[in-house]
């Protein structure tokens, strides 16, 4: 998709949480959030809309990097995230479960500079 074209859609949009100044574990001055798509809003460019507006929104409010932690099965998230600029840089060993099968996660970063 063009980057000066808007994505659009049709019934219930896409969302993101919204991101939260503070959360456990995290240090003073982060804030979190996630965005997960219905499989018919993906590949649209919509991920790629929303990471320019919070990155434009994090450069302004003095954030120097991005920190996400992805689900090493989860391939299409790492290329998304790859594709942004960001770059693996470590891993935590059988992080999650789901349904009883265990995950890894993959670090990686993107300074915002
Ligand atoms: C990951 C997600 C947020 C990406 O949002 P999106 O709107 O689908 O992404 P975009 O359309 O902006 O994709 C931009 C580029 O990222 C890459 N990409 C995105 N999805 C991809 C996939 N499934 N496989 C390979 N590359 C992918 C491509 O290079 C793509 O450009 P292209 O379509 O021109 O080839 C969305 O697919 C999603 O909600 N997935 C399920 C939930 C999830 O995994 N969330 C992340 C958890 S950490």
């Amino acid at each position: 998709m063009p980057p000066e074209s808007q994505p659009s859609w049709s019934g219930s949009p896409p969302s993101a949480s919204t991101p939260r100044s503070t959360a456990p574990g995290l240090p003073p001055g982060s804030a979190t959030t996630c965005a997960a798509f219905p499989p018919e809003y993906r590949r649209l460019g919509v991920g790629t809309a929303l990471f320019r507006v919070t990155a434009a929104f994090a450069r302004a409010s003095g954030y120097r990097k991005f920190v996400i932690q992805v689900r090493a099965s989860n391939t299409a998230a790492q290329a998304f995230y790859s594709r942004l600029g960001f770059r693996a840089c470590g891993r935590l060993a059988r992080q999650v479960a789901i349904d009883g099968r265990e995950d890894d996660e993959v670090l990686m970063e993107l300074f915002l500079e």
